[in-house]
């Protein structure tokens, strides 16, 4: 079972948007349904109120024909602070405030939210050791969801969100946080890199260099609470900065070259990272993508915020340039600028992902493309490839943390489950 999944994600299945075609398909189509124009929006539910949940459903509200009608949290406080801003928010739109009744606090809110009658589709932003299990309670309830990356932190997770997938195909729309791929001017880049504008590809280098991340002092919280609200500095809980963070590269790496790396070697380690938490502060590592294409990689997450993100392919042709704050761009024998200035000194990290530069559009275009996949029927299922990513970045933890080269085999075969040991029922 598991080996026909893995084969499906070397044949390219379901990375692009699937039709509509299967039984007991779930198309919204709002006006329809609820009658009216002013009662036409999608209802988005957020599971997981914090940065990246506030910031993509502001974005649904403000770029889509959506409203946020049902929010949940594990904490009260996180709940109530994004009930008041919904509320603000929608106000100024017309829109009615949240229905209490649609207010799910604690261990069983992820549950509550899913079953709500009152929601088209879900976001899941809660911290990444949960998403495969909110993923299938969300789809197995028949919602829509946009779950954020990674979307699993161990081989066990990324095959269980497969399988997910393969249970959402035809019948729901399953998008992942990968907002890169939506961003105008890295689509136009790696369309010309598709179209032959470097040639043959010979190496790459991708790095992600960015600041520590602070959390707050949570203070009179017990240290379960704290580690659960610090989830970011947590290897149980996040799957470290290699898989949480840097995936972003790791991922459009994998989109430029159109497969995912067969090997990865190298090293890392925690040195300078001044938190309470487990997770490694830089990873050095060669992913080799099919056909010897190798790519160094870097990343860091302990210094001040001199933030860049960033990938360069070098072919026979010419070399691709792509950061997140500024410029995209291809020299060589068929030049192209995106016409990004050079960065006017924009390289502040954005914890919630809500950068400038050349990924100004990314957010707003992929929310809009996935409300349309949910009205016109058109449905994404990008399981697979959330998959994929994830576990590229887990080939690269497992190398760094082995200090040996791992094959790509020898990762499925993996059967290690990052667990917190943490009871979250003992916090209701
Ligand atoms: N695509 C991007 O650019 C981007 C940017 C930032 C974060 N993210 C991703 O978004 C996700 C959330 O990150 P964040 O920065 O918003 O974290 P956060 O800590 O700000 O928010 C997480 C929220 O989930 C809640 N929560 C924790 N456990 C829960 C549970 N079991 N049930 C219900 N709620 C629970 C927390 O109380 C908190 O409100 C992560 O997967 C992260 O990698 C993506």
């Amino acid at each position: 079972m598991v080996d026909g999944l893995i084969e499906k994600i070397s044949r390219r299945k379901f990375l692009g948007a699937a039709a509509a075609t299967a039984a007991g398909v779930m198309i919204v189509k709002p006006e329809a349904v609820r009658g009216s124009a002013a009662n036409s929006a999608v209802r988005l539910g957020i599971l997981g109120c914090g940065g990246r949940g506030t910031a993509v459903g502001t974005g649904f509200v403000d770029n889509t024909n959506t409203r946020v009608v049902a929010l949940a949290d594990l904490f009260a406080d996180q709940l109530a602070a994004a009930h008041k801003h919904f509320d603000e928010h929608q106000a100024a739109k017309g829109y009615a405030a949240i229905d209490p009744a649609q207010l799910f606090q604690g261990p069983r809110a992820y549950e509550q939210i899913a079953a709500s009658k009152e929601v088209d589709f879900i976001l899941v932003t809660t911290p990444p050791y949960f998403h495969p299990h909110h993923l299938e309670t969300v789809v197995a309830a028949g919602k829509h969801v946009y779950c954020e990356k990674p979307v699993a932190i161990d081989v066990p997770g990324a095959k269980r969100v497969m399988r997910i997938g393969e249970q959402a195909q035809g019948k729901l729309s399953l998008e992942v946080g990968f907002q890169i791929r939506k961003a105008p001017p890295h689509v136009e880049l790696v369309k010309r890199i598709h179209g032959g504008a470097l040639g043959k590809i010979g190496c790459g280098l991708a790095y992600y260099y960015c600041g520590h991340i602070d959390r707050p002092e949570w203070p009179g919280a017990s240290a379960v609470e704290k580690r659960l609200r610090n989830w970011v500095w947590d290897r149980a809980l996040s799957g470290d900065i290699i898989v949480e963070q840097n995936i972003h590269v790791i991922d459009m790496c994998n989109w430029t070259l159109q497969g995912h790396p067969e090997s990865a070697v190298g090293g890392g380690g925690r040195k300078l990272r001044p938190d309470t938490g487990d997770c490694w502060d830089n990873f050095n590592l060669v992913f080799t993508y099919p056909g010897q294409v190798q790519v160094s990689f870097g990343s860091t997450q302990f210094n001040d915020p001199a933030f860049d993100a960033a990938t360069r392919f070098f072919g026979t042709k010419g070399n691709s340039e792509v950061h997140y704050d500024y410029r995209v761009f291809i020299v060589g024998a068929e030049p192209w600028d995106a016409g990004l200035g050079p960065a006017p000194g924009s390289t502040q990290f954005s914890a919630a992902g809500t950068f400038k530069g050349s990924l100004d559009q990314a957010d707003s275009e992929k929310q809009k493309w996935f409300v349309e996949s949910i009205t016109s029927g058109e449905f994404h299922n990008q399981a697979a490839q959330g998959a994929e990513s994830a576990l590229s970045a887990m080939l690269g933890r497992t190398a760094a943390y082995t200090g040996k080269l791992v094959t790509w085999d020898e990762l499925l075969r993996s059967e290690e489950v990052l667990d917190p040991n943490i009871d979250i029922s003992k916090l209701a």
